[in-house]
Order: structure tokens, then sequence, then C-alpha cells
């Protein structure tokens, strides 16, 4: 061997080596942070979470062209469209006005929804649009429109994908009150079956669809005599709606003719496509965020063109009448994100003080980080969550003290939304029973002018939770008054017997507020309850009193009526350190956490970790 080969074949291979060495540094390593316990999903979408579904304009497009697209193969409805779209005579104006009913239904809440339907109802006279029948089939659609195009345009899991049909059909039978509780395809494989058996496939449609939206070249022509082209004539968002077009018309035919295989080209064509399409939206929402936002896209459109600056206000005089300002505000003026309506309920402003943008980034890290790091940790950790989580809601007033906000009831209502967030953070953390105590009956000697805001507010809240609004995160849940519910105003117990009506079938989540509720009152209760029916069964009172127990008046406790477990953990917001009574019998054997924030400003994070820590503790006595 030639002697100069020996000092380089030695570095080469020491080169190798140390590669090799390294290569397998970085493998370990990649394993490690693969197995370490950071979860960074939660297995049920947040509100915000779902919101953010809404967020992304081509996957919304898309959706929307899927659902029409497959709305026309529906004879009956076919024939409304045709009846009374004004498509043909002014494209642009008529794409505003449905971005624009869209923007108004999913912000609504569902006393407003309702006067939408009705103008709807209105402007297609005898047409039976709105039965439950067309609206299940409406939902159908634009679920499968929106499940698909996040699972080819988003990276949508099976899971997220039944999440997001769930979350869309569970809105089917909510738009009218009688409708509550009917039957609806559920999940995608029966979404897709009812479709099939629905729908007609007819190319004739199909041709009027292409040729409407060939309809829309002229919007681009009329874009470019206003001079806007800073948006949708670039090369990059034409290939994207070109893609998008032929996505939709895959997509939709594949229902419509029921063909579920492909040939492996065909399938490698598509799957290219797919990753061509992430790449560029990839990199459109890295570049200009805001703007293939839906309200992003809908305010370049407006913008664009100042013939169409009133359409919203015009539409939304035309739904709600003339009377003040819009309670939503309509896009044409700043550009708002989907994130800045977290819930729906009515009269409701969320706090929304700017933050300085890098501590908020910074601390939404932290935060992202910590509750990653508390999810892995509670579903690896010995001990189990509670089985019945009970949570004292307190620092709604000091709130609102402390954030300057101008009324009490501003805390009382930011905290209404809170609840609606811990719901799913516990449900994703495994807690499926949770009672809250909103109200004692201390507070009810509060004067009249904090209570009836108060009571008025709960009796919305609690319509929205029953029209599917608030809990649209976790279908299937619940819903339960505790408390002595003589001291609460009519109206107020009129609505919480048609919520506890309505979702009395509901199995997944137990929710309990206690109003006008105290321990003493409740052990007082069970109490009175258990002797008078031990003297029903035949004892003489004498007898009943000295005979009653502990066991007696435990099964008279509002959880055992209920049929829940015991309380056996109890969680009090805004640092204050005593129970106040709550759940007094059961509180026994029950863990407690204090938490210093105050309830509105709970973040996930906290309510993690507090419940690893009574999940740590918790040692099921007497269960
Ligand atoms: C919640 O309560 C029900 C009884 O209504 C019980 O069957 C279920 O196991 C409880 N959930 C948990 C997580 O313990």
């Amino acid at each position: 061997m030639d002697s100069t080969l020996i000092p380089l074949a030695s570095s080469l291979l020491i080169l190798v080596f140390i590669f090799s060495y390294l290569l397998a540094r970085l493998i370990k390593s990649l394993r490690t942070i693969k197995n370490s316990r950071l979860i960074w999903r939660n297995t049920y979408p947040s509100i915000e979470e779902l919101h953010a579904l809404f967020d992304r304009g081509d996957i919304m497009l898309a959706a929307v062209f899927i659902a029409s697209t497959l709305q026309v193969s529906h004879p009956e409805i076919a024939k409304t469209i045709r009846a009374h779209s004004t498509f043909k005579t002014d494209p642009w104006r008529r794409i505003i006005r449905t971005m624009t009913f869209m923007f108004i239904m999913i912000r609504s809440n569902s006393l407003e929804r309702k006067q939408v339907i009705e103008w709807l109802q209105r402007l297609h006279r005898g047409i039976p649009l709105f039965k439950f029948e067309t609206n299940v089939l409406v939902f159908a659609t634009f679920a499968y429109g929106l499940a698909k195009s996040h699972e080819y345009l988003g990276s949508a899991t099976p899971l997220e994908i039944e999440g997001i049909v769930r979350g869309v059909m569970s809105m089917a039978d909510k738009l009218d009150p009688k409708d509550l509780g009917r039957k609806v395809p559920n999940t995608m494989a029966e979404v897709e079956e009812y479709l099939r058996s629905e729908l007609k496939f007819d190319t004739k449609v199909l041709k009027d669809i292409n040729d409407e939206n060939s309809q829309l070249s002229s919007v681009w022509d009329e874009m470019r005599r206003q001079g806007f082209t800073k948006f949708l004539i670039r090369p990059r968002t034409s290939v994207q709606l070109v893609l998008l077009t032929k996505f939709v018309r895959r997509l939709s035919n594949n229902v419509l003719e029921d063909k579920a295989c492909h040939g492996i080209f065909e399938s490698l064509f598509w799957w290219c496509i797919r990753k061509l399409q992430c790449f560029l939206s990839f990199f459109h929402y890295s570049m200009c965020p805001q703007v293939l936002t839906f309200d992003g896209t809908l305010n370049l459109l407006i913008s664009g063109n100042p013939r169409m600056a009133d359409v919203p206000i015009e539409l939304y005089r035309e739904i709600f009448g003339n009377k003040g300002a819009p309670p939503i505000s309509l896009p044409g003026g700043s550009l708002r994100q989907f994130s800045d309506m977290e819930a729906h309920l009515p009269r409701m402003e969320i706090d929304q003080r700017p933050m300085p943008t890098v501590l908020k980034f910074r601390q939404e890290l932290k935060e992202l980080v910590q509750c990653s790091y508390y999810r892995g940790k509670l579903s690896g950790s010995p001990g189990h969550p509670p089985r019945h989580l009970g949570v004292i809601m307190d620092g709604n007033r000091r709130y609102s003290r402390g954030r300057g906000l101008n009324s009490v009831l501003a805390g009382h209502q930011v905290g209404a939304h809170k609840l609606l967030q811990v719901m799913s953070w516990a449900f994703s953390s495994g807690v499926q029973n949770l009672t809250v105590w909103a109200l004692s009956d201390d507070n009810l000697k509060r004067g009249p002018q904090e209570l009836n805001p108060l009571f008025s507010m709960m009796a919305d809240y609690i319509h929205e939770m029953m029209m599917g609004d608030a809990p649209f995160s976790i279908p299937d849940v619940r819903f339960r008054v505790v408390g002595d519910r003589a001291i609460l105003p009519d109206y107020l117990n009129d609505m919480i017997t048609k919520a506890e009506t309505a979702t009395a079938g509901n199995k997944r989540f137990n929710l309990q507020i206690a109003i006008g509720y105290g321990g003493r009152s409740e052990v007082t209760r069970a109490t009175k309850l258990a002797v008078s029916k031990m003297v029903q069964e035949g004892l003489s009172l004498e007898e009943a009193v000295e005979k009653v127990g502990e066991a007696d008046i435990s099964r008279q406790t509002y959880s055992a009526q209920l049929g829940l477990p015991q309380i056996d953990a109890i969680l009090r917001t805004s640092g204050e350190n005593r129970l106040s009574g709550f759940a007094l019998w059961e509180s026994h054997h029950a863990e407690f956490a204090i938490v210093e924030e105050n309830w509105p400003a709970l973040r996930q994070s906290t309510f993690l970790r507090s419940l690893l820590d009574l999940s740590k503790r918790n040692r099921r006595f007497g269960a």
C-alpha cells in the first residue's frame, strides 16, 4: 500500500468515527426528546384552537367551495340558489355579502343567529330553508368540506377530523330550540354515507357551477380596473387559487361519485399537489399572516373597491334593523382576528388591554412549555385525576377592580368565559365531573343593582350553553344547578330547567353550577331530608332522630342525589385560604389547592399544575 495513503486513511477513519459518534449522540438526544413527556396538543381543542381552525383563509375558502359544490348537487337547494343568486350580475358584491353573512353567523350568539335565520327565510320566501332536514344537509356539507380541507391543506389528525365533524354537526340541531337533541350524522363515516344518499351527481349542475366559478374572473378584471393589484393578482396566489379549484372539484367528486380508490399515479399527483399547497400556504402565512385569514381576505376585498365600503353595514342593517351600533365590529375598518372574539356570550367584552409584543410572546411560549410539561406529567402520574372536582371561582370582583374594568359585571363576564375554558382543560385531563361555585347564599344578600344584571347574564349564559355555542369544544355536557333555587328569579329558574331537560341525556361530562349555595344550608337540608325519609318509611319522629346516621346524611347531599361521586378535590382561586363552607360535608376527605390568580385570570398551566398536585395527593378515602 502506498505509504501516503496511511495517514489519509487513518484521518478518514477518525473522521468517520467522530461523525458516527456525533450522529449517535444526535439520534440519542432526538430519542430522548421524543420519549420525554412533552405533550403539545390537547386531545380536545380549546375554544381558541377551534377558532384558529377558521383562521386559515385557504382552508376556509376550500371548505366553502366544497360545501357549496355539494349543496348545489341537492335538487331543492340548487333550485333556491339558482333563483336567488345575484352572482352573475354583481359577483364582487355577492362574495362580500356571503362572506359577511358567514362572519356574522360565526360571531353572533344564538339570539342573533335566530334573527339572521329569519332574515334568510324572508329572503328565500317559500323555500323550506332551515327546516331541520335542510340544516342537517347544509351542516353536513360544511363539516365534510372543513374536515377534508383540514386533512388535505393542514395537517389534521384523524382524531381532529372527527372533532371538527362533531363540532360542526353539533350545531345542526341548535338553530331551532324544538330540534334540540334530534339525531344527526356525527362521524366522518356517517356524514359521507349521508351525503352520498342525499346528493345527486349531475354533470349539468357541475357545469353550472363551473360557469359560475368563471364569473370569478370578472372579479379579477374589476380588481385590475380598480388598480387593486397588490394581492390577488400575484402569481403565487393565482397558482394557489388554481390548485384550490382543482382540489375542491376532486373532493366534491369524491363524495358524489363514490370513488374511494384511485390509481397510484393519480394518488402520487395529488400527494404532490397537497405538499405544494401546504408549502405555499406556509409561505403565505409566514410572510403576511393577516392577509389570507378569512377576515383578512374579506377586509381586502372590501377595502380594494370603494364601491364595497358600505356592503357589510348594509347587510347588517338588513338583518338586524336600524338599531344603534353593531354589537360585533364589522370588517372593513381595522383588521380583526378571530381570536378577538373568544366566546359568543352576549354583550361580552373580553379584556383586551394590549401587552408589549415581546413580553406577550415570551409569556405565551412559557405557558405553552409549562402546559405541555404538566400535561405529560398528568398522563404519566401514578395518582388519578379527581373523580369529582369542585372549584370555588373566586376573584371576579377583584379582577374587575384590578383591571379597571368599568363594572363588576364585566369581571363576571370574563369569569363566565373562563368557565368554558376550564371545562375543556378539565375534560382533556380526564376530569368528567365538575362542580363550580358561582354564587353563595350569602352573596344573595348583595343589592339588586349587582344581582339583577348578574342573574340576567347567567340566564343568557345558560341559554348559550344549551344552544351549543359555549361547550362547542366538548359536546355532550350534562348541565345541572345545585343550591337553593327558590331564591332565584323565575326567568332564571325557567332557563335552568330548560337546560337541565335539554341536556339530560348527555353523558360525557357533568357540569354542576352551584348558585345560591351554602355548605351549612346543604348539610341542614340533607339532615332534614334524611330524617323525613325515615319518617316516611314508618319510623316515628323520635326513632328517626335517634337512628339518623352519617351515611343517611351523605345520601342526601347534592352530589349523591345527582348520582355523582363525592367531591374529592377542591380548587380555590384568588389566594383565599379557606373553604367558606364549600362542599362542607364532602370536604372531609377532599384535597385542597389554592392558587393566587383571580378566577378570570386563571392560566391553563396553573390549573394543570394544581390538578397534578391534587391527583398526586389523591388517596381516595371512603370512595
Ligand atoms: C363521574 O361521575 C360518574 C357518575 O355520574 C362516574 O361514573 C364517573 O366515573 C365519574 N368520572 C370520573 C373520571 O371519575
